[in-house]
């Protein structure tokens, strides 16, 4: 008797935006490496890594990642990275309101000109710095619904819901 196994592979393009300095980079060198590197690098242009999820199941997406450099300079490349992407990663820093207006920036420009059918994360990054608070949970959350968007807390440092951010991210797109 023989036994087919049938994998479905998807490529999957996911953008990540946000301010410089949110941790985008970190955030995607904790799920691509495994480790954080407190000592990151602005982004110059923008980096491209890539990671596959869910090996065992039959389900197996790989993320093809464009990390967006946050600073001012780079903002008009950025439609090069989240045109045509099926999953927007739109990220914050806990600690500053000002880049959670970046973030809604983010937000408007990607409802105005990226594929309609995009799947949209919103993300507060540095949970870790809890006690330098300067964005509720609840204001995000609000938001993110209005919006359409799944919403998560992560920390790029200790590790928190990085995972559980890309496995929603799967399942929205498998
Ligand atoms: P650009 O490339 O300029 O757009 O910035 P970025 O969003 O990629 O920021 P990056 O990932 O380089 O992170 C900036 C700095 O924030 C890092 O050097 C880390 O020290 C710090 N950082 C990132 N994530 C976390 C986190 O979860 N917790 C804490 N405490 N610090 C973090
Ligand atoms: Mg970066």
């Amino acid at each position: 008797m023989h036994v087919f196994l049938t994998l479905m592979l998807s490529l999957t393009w996911l953008v990540l935006l946000g301010d410089s300095g949110v941790g985008k980079s970190c955030i995607v060198l904790r799920f691509v490496r495994g480790h954080f590197d407190p000592t990151s690098k602005v982004t110059v242009g923008a980096s491209f890594l890539s990671q596959t999820l869910g090996l065992q199941d039959s389900t197996t997406v790989k993320f093809e990642i464009w990390d967006t450099a946050g600073q001012e300079r780079y903002a008009s490349l950025a439609p090069l990275y989240y045109r045509g992407a099926a999953v927007a990663v739109v990220v914050y820093d806990i600690t500053s309101e000002e880049t959670f207006r970046k973030a809604q920036y983010w937000v408007k420009e990607l409802q105005k000109h990226a594929s309609p059918g995009i799947i949209m994360a919103l993300v507060g990054n540095k949970a870790d710095l809890h006690e330098n608070r300067a964005v509720s949970s609840q204001e995000a959350i609000e938001y993110a619904e209005k919006n359409g968007m799944f919403f998560i807390e992560t920390s790029a440092k200790t590790a928190n819901n990085i995972i559980q951010l890309f496995e929603k991210m799967k399942i929205e797109v498998a």
